[in-house]
């Protein structure tokens, strides 16, 4: 059956009802301390937007607070890759398989040979990633990610969290310890400390549930904004990111969301989750409370929900 999604009274009426629904369950995670600054965040925060194809946006709860894409910013980084580079040389530094490990995790970096990161969703990965950005100096790479992120979501204010940025910068022994490990392996080429620098900034990029909403529809509508029309990614570029967003996603719990909402979704540890409905519609979810994945706790239900209610699965 058609989801029922086109009965416009009921749109925010679904969203408020599974909101009430979910948000309680918030309680049972925790916001990000590893990076000290979101630790700040409000773990029962829920926010939710829906973006059609026809441009129209639904929102409820918490969707004009800010929060930082952290790994939602790895699909931009990417797509940014592909286009200064080609899929080629991209998929010579990272590869194109899910890790069942922690987003995190170095274990797989020394014990595969080539010693390359299994995918660009993964930290080790996205550093790689973040390392074939050209651009004379590390502002004018990260202008290229988030000029297409403004491009994208239409908000020509979007910008970097300092604080965000600054603590993250302070704090990540581990994503040091997996840049310098590739830098020695050769997947790393060039100066490590400004390919992290680049990596923690977009990491920092802060927007609402309404910026990403509008972002992830025109992945969902294969790389053109919908009300411009513009072509704005090439269309095997998003199917790539819709690809590794179900694959990869949700990191070692992807295969449980692809079973329970069958949507191409992609979590970051601030708390926002971006999902593309493959020709139907963006999503943005903001929960900060996080799940023992690193996903959204109460994002990661609101979703499942949806998928259901809507009839969303693409399975
Ligand atoms: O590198 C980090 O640890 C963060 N900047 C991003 C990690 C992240 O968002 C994982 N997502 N669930």
């Amino acid at each position: 059956m058609e989801g029922l999604y086109w009965n416009e009274h009921q749109i925010i009426p679904t969203l408020q009802q599974i909101r009430e629904r979910v948000s309680p369950y918030a309680e049972k995670g925790e916001v990000a301390a590893y990076i000290p600054e979101l630790s700040k965040s409000s773990p029962r925060d829920l926010g939710v937007s829906v973006t059609f194809l026809n441009g129209a946006t639904y929102s409820v709860g918490d969707s004009a607070k800010r929060f930082t894409l952290q790994s939602i910013s790895k699909l931009f980084s990417l797509l940014i890759a592909l286009m200064d580079r080609g899929p080629d040389e991209v998929f010579a530094v990272v590869g194109k398989e899910p890790t069942g490990d922690p987003f995190n995790s170095i274990v797989k970096l020394e014990t595969m040979t080539p010693h390359k990161p299994l995918n660009p969703m993964i930290n080790a990965g996205a550093i790689a990633v973040s390392s074939l950005i050209k651009g004379r100096d590390v502002q004018e790479r990260l202008d290229k990610v988030l000029d297409l992120l403004k491009q994208m979501s239409g908000n020509h204010t979007l910008g970097v969290n300092q604080h965000v940025y600054k603590s993250e910068r302070a704090t990540a022994d581990r994503n040091r310890a997996l840049a310098y490990f590739m830098k020695d392996s050769g997947i790393i080429e060039g100066d490590v400390e400004e390919v992290l620098d680049l990596y923690f900034l977009h990491c920092s990029i802060e927007a609402t549930t309404e910026d990403v909403s509008a972002i992830a529809v025109v992945l969902a509508n294969n790389g053109i904004h919908p009300q411009t029309k513009q072509q704005l990614v090439p269309p095997e570029y998003a199917r790539i990111c819709k690809s590794f967003m179900v694959t990869c996603g949700m990191y070692n719990a992807s295969g449980a969301f692809a079973i329970d909402a069958g949507i191409p979704a992609k979590s970051g540890v601030g708390g926002g989750i971006l999902a593309s409905v493959p020709n139907k519609m963006g999503i943005g979810v903001y929960g900060p409370a996080l799940n023992d994945k690193g996903n959204s706790l109460a994002g990661v239900l609101f979703l499942e929900e949806l998928s259901k209610e809507w009839n969303l699965s693409i399975f």
